[in-house]
């Protein structure tokens, strides 16, 4: 059963239930419109976890001007569906306002130097610092033992493992290998 949650203190009464309990916690972040690469790393989040919390939230910060932020496909209720066949315990679903509390614009930022702005970052100023931006803010809320990312996004993963260790957050990284289309596409929302 996945539990759908949109607000911090129930997410919060919940995970504190479970470290009650002495059980361990996965983070599974995503952006929503879940295909079979978000559920091979909801899989083996479970392989490293008790428990699975999927984030399902497009991130208005990592987007530039004039990406495809507002275009960007939110398909809740498919995805929600996927989470139970998946066997995900938690799908958050947090509004805007619950990541930023101050808006999107004035939130703090976390900036991370050198590997944000070569190559992808290059071209896309400030991607990577929105990318670590919620990814701490996810992190802080979830508070998980383990988080599970693709190594198809291969300089975000970089970058995360950076600031992971740079800010010292308690979490275990875990790389998940890509999931490919029969005819070797690599499994990606923007496929679609
Ligand atoms: O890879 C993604 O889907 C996003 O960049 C992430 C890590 C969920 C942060 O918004």
């Amino acid at each position: 059963m996945t539990d759908v949650i949109r607000d911090l203190a129930r997410l919060r009464e919940c995970v504190a239930a479970w470290r009650a309990e002495g059980l361990r916690v996965a983070l599974v972040p995503t952006m929503g419109n879940l295909h079979g690469g978000h559920f091979s790393l909801v899989e083996l989040a479970r392989r490293h976890a008790d428990r699975v919390v999927v984030s399902v939230f497009v991130n208005p910060t990592q987007f530039g001007p004039g990406e495809d932020y507002d275009r960007y496909p939110r398909t809740p209720e498919a995805d929600v569906e996927g989470l139970r066949s998946a066997g995900a315990d938690v799908a958050w679903m947090p509004a805007v306002e619950v990541v930023y509390p101050y808006g999107p614009e004035a939130a703090v930022r976390v900036q991370v130097p050198g590997i944000a702005e070569v190559l992808e970052g290059a071209h896309r100023p400030g991607h990577f610092d929105g990318v670590a931006t919620v990814v701490a803010r996810l992190f802080n809320q979830v508070q998980p033992d383990v988080a599970v990312f693709g190594r198809k996004d291969y300089q975000q993963l970089a970058v995360i493992r950076y600031m992971v260790r740079d800010l010292a957050f308690p979490v275990e990284l875990v790389a998940a290998d890509i999931l490919r289309e029969d005819d070797g596409l690599a499994m990606s929302s923007r496929n679609q």
